[in-house]
This record gives C-alpha cells, structure tokens and sequence, in this order.
C-alpha cells in the first residue's frame, strides 16, 4: 500500500478493506488530499480478488465535518468550476464493490454526503447528521441535494439543507439515513461483521445487485426492471451460481469464486 496521508488503510481481512478517515485534528474534514486518497485507494481495489467489500469509518469520535472550509475558502467562481474534486466523488460513486460506513459523531456536509455514497450505513447513538452548508452561504455539493431527497424524502432533506439542523443516529435510522444504531464502540465491529458476511457471497451476484439497486435511484420502474432481468440472465452463465445451487442441493456450504 502507498504512504497515505489522511487516510490509513489495513487489510484486506476476509475479503474485507478498512479505510479510516484520518484527520483528527480537523474533525476529519474532506480536503483534496484526502479525497484523493480516498479515490485512488478503492480504484486500486477494483480489479483485486481479495478485496469484496469496503468499510469506511472515521473512528470512534468523528466521522467527518465536511469538506475542508479552509480550502474551499481559497476557491473563486473559476476554482470551483475548475475544481478536481467533483471528479474524486465520480470515482466513490462509481466505485463497483460495496461499500459500508461506519459512522460516528459529526457526519456532516460533505461528510454526510460522504456516508451518502456508501451502500449501507451503521451509526453509532452519538452519531449527528447535517447539511450545514446553508450557514456557509453555500449548499451542498457532493450530491447532497439529490441524494438525501431520494434517501429520506422530500419534508426532512428541505429542513436539513435549508435549516442546517443535525439530526440523531435514531431520526436518521428512521428516515433509512442509515440501516442500524449501535453503541459507538460496536459501529465498526458490527459493520466489519456485516462486510464479511457480503465478502462470503458470490461477488459477480454481489456486484450486480449493487448496481441493480442503485439504478433505482435514477430511473424509471420500466428501465430498472430491465437492467434487473439482464443481470439476472447473466449470473445464469456464472459458475458460482451452479455452485450455490449444487450446494443447496448437496446440503453442504457453498465456495464461491467469483467466476
Ligand atoms: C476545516 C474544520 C472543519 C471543516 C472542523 N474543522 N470542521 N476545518 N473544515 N469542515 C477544524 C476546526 O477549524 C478546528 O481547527 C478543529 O477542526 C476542531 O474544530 P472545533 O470546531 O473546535 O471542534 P468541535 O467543537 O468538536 O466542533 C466540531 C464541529 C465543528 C461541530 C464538526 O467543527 C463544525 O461545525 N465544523 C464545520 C461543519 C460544517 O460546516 N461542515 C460543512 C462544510 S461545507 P483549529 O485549527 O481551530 O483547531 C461542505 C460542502 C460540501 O461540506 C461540498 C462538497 C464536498
């Protein structure tokens, strides 16, 4: 693994890859570098074996406080237009393998935006979520906007985005921000769990359930459904289907190989 900055990397371990945001000293916040790194780390993984599942955290006290302000506050019209990190938030987005967040305190701004990229969501109870960009004359940017409407409807992204109010682990759970709420100390153990349970399975399945699900986001029932058969027709030509099915029907566990 490179050197990183700002991020720290460990694993693989059982097909699982950690990824800690590691600015402490500024809540975590999202400069370029560690975006960067953040980018680059899971594009290196993409066509590596041993990693089938990605966990992201920020540690036991702070997710991330958004994009740095310090940096944003040195951009003009022209930086921002120019900016590359519109292109690092493709790369998360595009990411193919899942990808699961483990999130405690502040996850805010980019931070939550951030969280928004990620499959599956595990907070902790101190866990506090917002878009307080509109306190900064500005609002959110990494999708933001879009994702937090789809993901909690129309009534509660208006009060986060335009009030800048935070909401806890629980309003978030309820509003499907996040999947579940744990005491702090189990949020990364209880998503490393969950990792490894998506690394056991077939990972072409894994894969093409991801980009099947995340298609509703953004298309008609019609479309999806399509995209959904012909991912469905194509794991029939999968080895790992005749192995999952042999094992079903041979009462023993199945070993998938991703082919
Ligand atoms: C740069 C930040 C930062 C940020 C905190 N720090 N958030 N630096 N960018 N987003 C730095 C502080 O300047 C301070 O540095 C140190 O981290 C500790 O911060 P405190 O405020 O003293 O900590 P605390 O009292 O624990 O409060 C934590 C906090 C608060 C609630 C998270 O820091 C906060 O409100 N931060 C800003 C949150 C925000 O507005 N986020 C949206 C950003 S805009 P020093 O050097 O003084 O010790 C955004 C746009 C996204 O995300 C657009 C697309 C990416």
């Amino acid at each position: 693994m490179p050197d990183y900055q700002d991020i720290l990397v460990t694993g693989p371990d059982s097909g699982v890859m950690t990824i800690t945001l590691n600015r402490p000293q500024a809540r975590n916040a999202l400069c370029n570098n560690l975006l960067r790194e953040l980018a680059d780390t899971l594009d290196a993984t993409i066509g590596n074996d041993k990693v089938r599942a990605v966990v992201i955290t920020g540690g036991e006290k702070v997710f991330a406080a958004g994009a740095d302000i310090k940096e944003m506050a040195e951009l003009d019209a022209v930086g921002v237009m120019n900016d590359i990190r519109p292109t690092y938030w493709r790369r998360i987005a595009q990411y193919p393998k899942p990808v699961i967040a483990a999130v405690n305190g502040f996850a805010l701004g980019g931070g939550c935006e951030l969280m928004m990229h990620c499959d599956i969501v595990i907070a902790g109870d101190n866990a506090r979520f917002g878009q307080p960009e509109i306190n900064l004359g500005i609002i959110p940017g990494a999708g933001g906007t879009q994702r937090l409407l789809r993901t909690v409807g129309k009534s509660m992204a208006m009060q986060l985005v335009l009030s800048g109010e935070f909401i806890n682990a629980e309003q978030a759970r309820e509003f499907g921000l996040v999947s579940e709420v744990t005491i702090p100390e189990m949020s990364y153990p209880r998503a490393l769990t969950l990792a490894k349970t998506i690394a056991s399975k077939p990972p072409i399945a894994v894969r093409l359930a991801k980009e099947s699900l995340l298609k509703a986001y953004e298309t008609t029932l019609e479309t999806g459904l399509n995209l959904e058969r012909k991912a469905f027709t194509l794991l029939a030509a999968t080895e790992d289907r005749n192995e999952g099915i042999a094992a079903f029907m041979e009462k023993r566990q199945p070993h998938f190989q991703g082919k």
